[in-house]
């Protein structure tokens, strides 16, 4: 990996291993519930064996994700208490948006409540029918905005994304040579624009370079389109660059998060992921594009100084951004996940690598490779987890995905258990206590079955479906927790 140097925040001990320290200290504090295993059977029972459907009293760590669940910083929470409530001209609204521009260096801004509805604001104002969008990968809710206004996806990654194992530092690049193509046989009248997501989030939190992204700006230069960036993940984006890039070891966040917004026409983010708040911000630098957009806020958001957020929201998201730029602060969670993914590594168990943000990414298929696709091996997995640890991960495999006409389910490319490390959130002996359950469970995976439908949703199935263990597999791993754990939690 070119220039991989360890975290700021990575200490090395005595001992020769080196131990990612939190550099922020508890202050307030939230109780957890550690069931004892019958407990969470019941629980995950009643939850449909779907883990969006458990409740938090049922869980010791919630690692479903980190959307909206990073902890916020004392000068946050202090912002939030004098923020200025208006319903226009809000001072608040002024502080974020000068932010805005502080770190993307473009000045007509939107605010919207959410990621998703920047997605629904971009996709309204640029997609029709018939159009292709190129992007590096998907993310769930930016393929639901662009296919209902009639657009097609095309996912241009490379031939190392999808690769479980790999020393790829950037496994979020776009092939620019497939990109080309694609623009050659579609035309570039029906590409609005070019997708490109920071720390890819489904194929495992993955950057892509500055060296890739120039050359995507390259082609767009040539064929006259525009990059929209979902900066939703940059701050750990920018920090791969920092850590993993040639030449940019030395470069501060805020020139590469800069550089990254100058290679975009269009940026927009969920602040409920970058600033560890809530909302979300479209910008750009361009007054025509600015304009296409700016009469859908008023009608999905809100008045265009809040867009659907409270003002307490916008002045966490200003101080937010700030934090943004401290790279020791950025770095918290990827640290984390890197030594959590090394350590299970290790220990033989099937995890995407290198690490990269949001969280790790366990590969339920060679994990539980006993199981068919269609047992939905993700799904078991993070149901066998939570039994065995109280710790909620989110299925990202075949639940997931959608049923084909035919009425067969389409299998997802990989079946993954994602367990995300929200920013500040857990402490280390936590994430021994998630290695040392997991490993458990990988020596006695064979235990676990499969999972089949008792409600299956049409829309989104995932979220809210229902479904039910093949046999008696939950009681068998239970019973064989109890023979090694004892009267252990
Ligand atoms: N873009 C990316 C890259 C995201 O990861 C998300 C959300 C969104 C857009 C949508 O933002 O939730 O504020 O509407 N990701 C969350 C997750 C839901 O769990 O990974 P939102």
């Amino acid at each position: 990996m070119a220039n991989q140097s360890i975290p700021s925040t990575t200490v090395r001990f005595s001992s020769g291993i080196d131990i990612p320290l939190e550099l922020h200290k508890v202050r307030v504090v939230q109780k957890l519930y550690l069931l004892p295993i019958e407990e969470r059977l019941r629980a995950i029972r009643e939850a449909g064996f779907n883990s969006f459907l458990l409740s938090t009293r049922d869980t010791y760590l919630d690692m479903l994700t980190d959307s909206g669940c990073n902890a916020m910083s004392d000068r946050q929470h202090a912002a939030m208490m004098v923020a200025d409530d208006a319903y226009a001209g809000s001072q608040s609204y002024d502080r974020m948006a000068a932010k805005v521009l502080e770190l993307f260096g473009k000045q007509f801004i939107l605010p919207v409540h959410q990621g998703r509805a920047a997605e629904n604001i971009v996709s309204r104002a640029f997609v029709r029918p018939g159009h292709h969008i190129p992007m590096n990968y998907h993310f769930t809710t930016t393929k639901a905005h662009i296919e209902l206004n009639g657009g097609t996806l095309h996912e241009i990654y490379t031939d190392e994304a999808l690769k479980v194992k790999s020393d790829h530092p950037f496994k979020g690049n776009m092939d620019i040579e497939k990109l080309r193509k694609l623009i050659a046989e579609v035309g570039t009248s029906v590409i609005p624009f070019i997708r490109l997501e920071a720390s890819t989030n489904l194929i495992g939190g993955q950057p892509f370079s500055m060296e890739n992204m120039r050359q995507v700006r390259e082609v767009a230069d040539q064929t006259g389109l525009m990059i929209v960036l979902d900066a939703s993940l940059i701050g750990e984006n920018a920090w791969f660059i920092k850590q993993r890039e040639e030449g940019y070891s030395q470069k501060s966040m805020g020139d590469i998060i800069g550089e990254m917004s100058d290679l975009a026409d269009l940026v927009y983010f969920s602040a409920r992921k970058l600033s560890s708040s809530r909302g979300g911000v479209i910008c750009t630098a361009k007054e025509e594009l600015y304009e296409q957009m700016r009469d859908l806020v008023p009608l999905y958001e809100g008045f265009l100084t809040y867009g659907g957020m409270s003002v307490r929201e916008i002045e966490a998201m200003a101080v937010g951004l700030e934090e943004t730029l401290d790279d020791q602060m950025i770095c918290q969670s990827p640290s984390f996940i890197d030594y959590f993914v090394r350590k299970v590594d290790s220990l033989g168990i099937p995890v995407v690598t290198p690490a990269g943000a949001l969280g790790a990414h366990i590969d339920a298929g060679s994990f539980l490779s006993h199981l068919p696709q269609n047992d939905y091996p993700a799904g078991a997995l993070v149901a066998a987890f939570y039994l065995v640890s109280g710790i909620r991960g989110m299925e990202r495999g075949t639940i997931s995905s959608v049923r084909l006409d035919d009425g067969s389910d389409m299998l997802a490319d990989i079946e993954l258990m994602r367990l995300a490390f929200p920013r500040r959130v857990f402490t280390l002996s936590q994430v021994e206590y998630a290695v040392d359950r997991l490993h458990w469970l990988y020596r006695n995976r064979e235990l676990v079955g499969g999972l089949e439908w008792d409600l299956e949703p049409k829309v989104l199935r995932f979220f809210v479906g229902r479904l039910k263990a093949k046999g008696d597999w939950p009681e068998r791993l239970m019973a064989k927790f109890r023979a090694d754990f004892g009267d252990s939690l």
